[in-house]
């Protein structure tokens, strides 16, 4: 497995493999990785002939008050995580090698970026997709693959390369739990023992959405509520949004006709996580 910091070598690496005729796709991730970022590098070794991971903790997708200082980072753990998968490069830049210092021209991530996660966190769609559309530009991937742990920013970035006619297909993975339920994220390091039992609450009020709309229940504003009295019922645990949304453009809807999908955020302490889970009607 060959590690690369700039974006010539990179390029030079990937025309490469495409000079033998390899078939190329690219994972994004902010490192820190666990088993859900494993099952998309997993995907893309059965889907391509070679593989490409970045590891790069964005600056531009974290808002000033949020946890970029402190976002777990290791390199080396991460690094033979993903040789031991069978990647083929990975790719792993500084802040000052992705961004020209005064860098201002930005993808904007458009209406789905203001909802929900976008409410919370104004700029953060914002760096995603400009994150993406450059490594998209400098991996020219065939196939991308993201997780649906970001069921937003997996709709977001499905939305960025149909209106901007980007030259990849994106592939979403779906999410990898723990054997309770929680789904696994880099920032559930964060949790004491006490609040990683509480935020289970995010998975069972998913559940509990799921449940009730195929026993009949089809009125979404009561499956919302359904969903905010289960983690309101964590004393721990703060809700930030719990509702059941369009699957493609996230907003809400009112009665339950066809797959929907039940999206939640909380926080825990100073933690926060998010969850989603598909919600269809009988
Ligand atoms: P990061 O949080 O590191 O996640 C990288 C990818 O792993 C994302 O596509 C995410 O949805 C997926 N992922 C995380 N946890 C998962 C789980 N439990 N099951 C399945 N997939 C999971 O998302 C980002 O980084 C960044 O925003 C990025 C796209 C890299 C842009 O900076």
């Amino acid at each position: 497995m060959e590690r690369l910091v700039s974006k010539a070598e990179v390029r030079q690496a990937v025309r490469a493999a495409r000079h033998n005729g390899q078939t190329v796709a690219l994972v994004p991730t902010m490192g820190a990785l666990h088993e859900g970022h494993l099952t998309l590098v997993q995907e893309a070794c059965k889907r391509a002939d070679y593989v490409v991971a970045s590891v790069f903790v964005n600056p531009m997708q974290f808002g000033p008050t949020e946890d970029y200082g402190s976002y777990p980072r290791d390199i080396e753990r991460d690094l033979s995580m993903l040789s031991a998968e069978g990647v083929d490069l990975v790719f792993t830049p500084t802040p000052e090698g992705m961004y020209a210092p005064d860098a201002s021209v930005a993808v904007d991530p458009g209406i789905m970026g203001a909802l929900w996660e976008g409410a919370i966190r104004p700029i953060h769609f914002r760096g995603v997709c400009t994150v993406v559309a450059k490594l998209f530009s400098i991996v020219a991937p065939d196939l991308a693959f993201f997780g649906e742990k970001d069921y937003q920013q997996l709709q977001i970035i499905r939305r960025m390369v149909r209106d901007l006619d980007l030259p990849v297909k994106v592939q979403g993975v779906p999410i990898m739990r723990a054997a309770d339920g929680l789904a696994l994220s880099s920032r559930n390091v964060y949790l004491s023992a006490e609040e990683r039992a509480a935020a289970t609450a995010l998975y069972r009020c998913l559940i509990a959405a799921a449940e009730g709309a195929r026993e009949g229940q089809h009125d979404t504003v009561a499956l919302g509520a359904l969903m905010r009295t289960i983690v309101a019922a964590e004393p721990l645990v703060t809700i930030e949004y719990a509702e059941v949304v369009d699957p493609d453009s996230l907003v809400p809807i009112e009665t339950l006709t066809a797959s929907a999908r039940g999206i939640v955020a909380a926080r825990i302490g100073t933690t926060r996580l998010i969850d989603n889970m598909a919600v269809a009607p009988r």
